[in-house]
């Protein structure tokens, strides 16, 4: 069951050719994924042979094989991981019961709306990333990103197996709509805002992967535990894919600021127009690259009330992050949580129904989970013996959703008027100087082995390959 066949012209390891309608009808849309990714994948990057990993079983072990292809003919496939026999559902109203193999009647309409919107984060964020190539700090960093598009691409074939297998012709209308759709377009965008937005620079690239593919994380951590089977089996081997990205992130950053504290010992100063004029990304900019991508990946968990959220889980189509390890009736019914507003000028926090609070409770575990990853940053600087700390901005900050949508709060969680805010938020968010200045930084670098003066090489190869291996052959 693990082992993927790749014989056919769908790659996979749940039996397509034994059902023929769906393989044709899957196969019909295949040409339409390949005609998608050449008109919004990477651009200019049709000719580059690219090391990339390809899934070869399910297994944690030993998944992936490593060869140079051209990414278009990357073996994009389904894939899911092996079922648990007899598996129970184990949250919600129907807890103890059977997990489901088929789609209730009852549910269809939200499991179908929960695959689609996670479905169009993925190619929407190949969209976005698709000019990054042209400004590769090096043919390393040049190789992660492709190998992220494809793994994005991948995770497209994911949910649109699962709408053309259990969704019937609206499933098959909704998987040609994800190809419709495309990143920052007028007339038809993708779903969510936070993948309309341009991801302009490799730092945004960075901060991009470490944040918003963490956020892809949790709700596919949430999606993992649904008491639709296939949902859960297919969202736990896209976690496996989904690790990488976030490496990408959290190692690009670190480089960039390991390359800022060598720059900023050497000159012995931390001024910023003496760094800036070295070519180097200045901590103060990086944190406010930090303060926009944290603020605006929790915006994506929702409102911080959902009735949504609350029949999502009591209906098992979508759990807890961690759901299975925790302690309690897993039914949440006579549970409450804290929530925060803005009352009377200042942030109050008040109890509501758990249920109604299950976005809070995601984004909740996604801030602590996301706030490691600065403090690994923070080790960087302070090994460089620089007195400078990153950190996450309050929860509250620049928030577009939910009870604190539009209010004023700083990113050490002070309610201030409008014209506090306005005289200081450039201190806070990046300015469209800080864009203009990382954007003269980037210009491509790819002779194997060098790298963009902005940023430190990685301390290890991909596959125990050297720094300078030829990631990537241009013909
Ligand atoms: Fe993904
Ligand atoms: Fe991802």
């Amino acid at each position: 069951m693990s082992g993927i066949n790749y014989s056919e012209k769908i790659p996979n390891n749940v039996n397509l050719s034994e059902d023929r309608t769906l393989q044709r009808a899957l196969e019909q849309w295949q040409p339409n994924f390949i005609n998608w990714w050449d008109d919004m994948g990477p651009e200019g990057s049709t000719d580059t042979d690219v090391y990339l990993r390809t899934a070869v079983s399910v297994d944690p072990q030993g998944w992936a094989q490593f060869g140079h292809v051209k990414m278009r003919d990357y073996r994009w496939g389904v894939f899911l991981n092996p079922g648990e026999q007899d598996r129970k559902i184990h949250f919600g109203d129907n807890i103890g019961e059977k997990a489901w193999q088929d789609v209730p009647g009852e549910h269809r309409a939200n499991l179908r709306r929960i695959i689609v919107t996670q479905g169009d984060t993925e190619p929407a964020s190949v969209e976005q990333q698709r000019h990054l190539g042209l400004t590769a700090p090096s043919m390393y960093d040049l190789r992660n990103l492709f190998q992220i598009n494809v793994e994005e691409g991948r995770h497209l074939w994911a949910m649109v197996y699962l709408l053309h297998k259990y969704f019937g012709k609206d499933g098959r209308e909704e998987a040609d709509a994800l190809l419709q759709r495309n990143s920052g377009s007028v007339d038809n965008p993708r779903i969510l805002q936070a993948f309309n937005e341009k991801t302009p620079d490799w730092l945004s690239f960075f901060m991009f992967t470490y944040f918003t593919d963490r956020d892809g994380k949790f709700q596919l951590c949430a999606l993992a535990e649904s008491a639709f089977d296939p949902l859960a089996r297919t969202t736990k081997f896209m976690l496996t894919e989904e690790a990488h990205h976030m490496f990408v992130g959290e190692s690009g950053v670190s480089r960039t600021i390991q390359r800022t504290v060598d720059v900023m010992n050497q000159l012995k100063t931390d001024d910023v127009a003496k760094l800036r004029a070295a070519g180097v990304i200045d901590l103060p900019t990086l944190q406010r690259y930090i303060n926009f991508h944290f603020s605006v990946t929790i915006d994506l968990f929702g409102a911080d009330q959902s009735s949504n959220a609350a029949t999502f889980y009591s209906s098992g189509l979508k759990g807890r992050y961690e759901e299975g390890k925790r302690a309690d009736d897993h039914v949440l019914k006579g549970n409450s949580y804290k929530i925060l507003s803005v009352e009377n000028g200042t942030l109050v926090e008040k109890e509501v129904p758990m249920l109604n609070a299950l976005n809070e409770v995601l984004r909740d575990d996604y801030i602590t989970d996301s706030k490691g990853g600065i403090e690994r940053w923070n080790r960087v600087i302070a090994k460089a013996g620089i007195p400078f700390k990153l950190t996450a901005p309050h929860k509250a900050f620049h928030r577009n959703i939910g009870s604190l949508s539009g209010a004023k709060i700083t990113p050490d969680g002070r309610v201030v008027t409008d014209a506090e805010w306005m005289a200081q938020v450039g201190e806070w968010l990046p300015t469209n100087e800080d864009r203009a200045y990382v954007a003269s930084l980037m210009g491509r670098v790819v002779e194997p082995g060098k790298f963009a003066n902005w940023i430190a090489p990685p301390v290890m190869g991909i596959n125990r390959q050297p720094v300078d291996f030829d990631y990537v052959r241009f013909n």
